[in-house]
């Protein structure tokens, strides 16, 4: 999916998932630590929660209408973050600079999939978490959400061999209700991920 899709998806003055953060990321418990790193952010309901819980937080996403309506959602429940407007395929992560990076649903191809997974770890601080929620290629069966084609959705093995690299890693495959605005809608097919470098 090109950018226009998301711009599209953004503009409209409804939050396209909602206003509040993904069911997998507020069942966390273990501390995050300071400085949070949130990729593919989109309109920032997942960074807004997390201002709120005190952290300083950083929200990436390309779509200007993304970027534009975080810091809309930021204002309107009262707390800070940072957006950046950028292409993860350009974006520079700097090594041990975070001590968590959350990806909900950030849903790349295969090329930039390995790419961004692969530099997660070196941007970590050591002892620093990654907390990512995805569809599973299992997906295109439910059709309640997320990417319609296997190419842009994720199984268990690519994601090991791309976090390979972390010091723990837990991966849990899971059918689960998702409802997260107008776009997640029901039964889903989901991969669970917790990272510790
Ligand atoms: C399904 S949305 C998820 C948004 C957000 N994480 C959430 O949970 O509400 C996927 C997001 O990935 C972003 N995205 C896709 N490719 C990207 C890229 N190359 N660089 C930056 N953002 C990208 C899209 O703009 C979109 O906001």
């Amino acid at each position: 999916m090109q950018v226009e899709f998301w711009n599209e998806r953004y503009k409209e003055q409804v939050f396209a998932y909602g206003m509040e953060a993904n069911d997998f990321l507020q069942e966390q418990t273990f501390p995050l630590g300071s400085k949070i790193l949130c990729l593919a952010e989109g309109e920032g309901r997942n960074g807004v929660f997390l201002a709120e819980q005190g952290h300083d937080v950083t929200c990436v996403d390309y779509s200007e209408e993304g970027v534009r309506k975080m810091a809309q959602l930021a204002e309107i429940k009262g707390v800070q973050i940072h957006p950046i407007c950028a292409d993860l395929n350009e974006f520079e992560f700097k090594e041990n600079t975070w001590d968590a990076i959350v990806i909900i649903f950030g849903h790349f191809p295969e090329d930039l999939r390995k790419k961004v997974h692969g530099q997660l770890f070196k941007a970590l601080k050591d002892g620093g978490k990654l907390v990512m929620e995805s569809y599973h290629k299992d997906q295109v069966n439910y059709k309640t959400g997320g990417p319609m084609t296997t190419t842009l959705l994720y199984s268990e093995e690519e994601l090991r061999s791309d976090l390979s690299t972390f010091h723990s890693l837990k991966i849990n495959q899971t059918i689960r209700e998702v409802h997260e605005g107008e776009f997640h809608f029901g039964n889903a097919a989901v991969i669970q991920v917790i990272g510790e470098k």
